[in-house]
């Protein structure tokens, strides 16, 4: 197949990149390289020839429009957006250009590609959003986010994100444009851009830099090795139903603080420090305002529909990431001077 991939220097769209290629796709990289992007995540496959790069924003239609008569792709995957709910707290704006605005330029030069092709019931967008969409669960291990749990976004980029999951599927009931929804919990893993948490942790544990914990660690995510998650999205853009969401997710929940205590205890191993334990850097800071309590995934449609399963546990992903981390300073390094990185953000509210 011939993909589009909105997002493709990214942390999620360049794992995507890298298997649709490995697995013979071909793919073109569609990428505005904002500050979150990093061409590097896919140098391993940039001298394919079954690999473009577009330098595009999706807030640019006429581009948009260009892109695709230019490349002809048998399908859409849009992971382009802003990412970060510290920054949506402080600049909500650009959650709302690129995650709503964006998402719509996408629909419309998609719809009218797909048209002038004449409607091909193969063609598919495929749109990737996140389980933030439904809000926040009591600590109550019966109750999961599954398809048709009530949106409830309750900050600025899960508001943002759950707008753009609404206006696909109005382009699917309204237009007829054959589409597929993910939502999937929180990824982690390799090139994960160092503001995000479980980089976060490991860059200050190996700098002896304090180990910060928003409020009192107790918020519960569901964490999914992004390899496993690129590894999903493929086989719903292939295999999912037209018109239907999956959530996305490896069952495996963990508070903040069990998950950093997790993450030292690996760092311990790894890379003793002279003396004591990286799990004393471990410090508790001001909570982010309006922080969900809790999120968690039913995979059940994805597991039982697409026979999805995961590769890793949460164990074993996290051992792999420490390890990508000690193995790529270089990498790591260059991302930090970015504009915001290594600072605090999001408590403006
Ligand atoms: N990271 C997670 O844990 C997670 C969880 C659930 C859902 N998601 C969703 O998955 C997708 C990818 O997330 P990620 O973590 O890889 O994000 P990311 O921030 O690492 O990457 C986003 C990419 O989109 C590009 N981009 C941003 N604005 C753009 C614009 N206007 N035009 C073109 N490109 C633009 C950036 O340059 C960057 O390469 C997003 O849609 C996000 O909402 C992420």
């Amino acid at each position: 197949m011939k993909l589009l991939v909105t997002g493709g220097a990214g942390f999620i769209g360049s794992a995507v990149v890298r298997l649709a290629v490995a697995r013979g796709h071909h793919v073109i990289n569609l990428d505005a390289l904002t500050y979150a992007a990093c061409l590097e995540n896919v140098a391993s496959v940039s001298g394919s020839d079954r690999y473009a790069f577009e330098h595009v924003d999706i807030r640019d239609r006429a581009s948009l429009d260009r892109v695709f008569s230019q490349h002809r792709p048998d399908a859409v995957m849009h992971l382009a957006a802003e990412s970060h709910v510290d920054r949506s707290i402080d600049g909500p704006g650009d959650f709302i250009e690129t995650n709503i605005t964006g998402t719509f330029n996408m629909l419309e030069a998609a719809r009218r590609y797909w048209s002038d092709q004449g409607k091909p019931a193969t063609f598919r967008f495929h749109h990737i959003s996140t389980d933030e969409v439904f809000g926040s669960l009591p600590n109550d291990p019966g109750v999961k986010f599954t398809e048709t749990t009530p949106y409830d976004p309750r900050s600025p980029y899960s508001a943002s994100k759950a707008s753009s999951d609404h206006l696909v599927r109005a382009w699917h009931e309204t237009y007829g444009l054959p589409v597929v929804l993910s939502n999937c919990s929180n990824n982690y893993g390799p090139f994960h851009f160092p503001e995000k948490l479980i980089p976060v942790i490991i860059l200050n544990a190996l700098a002896g830099a304090k180990l910060p914990i928003y409020g009192d660690g107790s918020n519960i995510r569901d964490w999914l090795y992004v390899e496993d998650h690129a590894d999903a999205l493929l086989l719903v853009l292939e295999k999912g139903v037209s018109g239907r969401s999956y959530n996305i997710g490896s069952e495996n929940e963990c508070s903040n603080l069990d998950l950093v205590k997790t993450l030292c205890a690996i760092l311990d191993q790894k890379k003793p420090k002279p003396s004591g334990s990286y799990a004393d850097q471990i410090t508790f800071v001001t909570d982010r305002p309006g922080h969900d309590a809790r999120y968690a995934i039913d995979p059940t449609r994805i597991r039982t529909e697409l026979g999805w399963r995961p590769s890793v546990s949460v164990q074993q992903g996290l051992e792999k990431t420490v390890q990508w981390y000690l193995d790529h300073e270089d990498w790591w390094r260059a991302l930090q001077t970015r504009t915001g990185v290594g600072q605090r953000l999001g408590v403006k509210a």
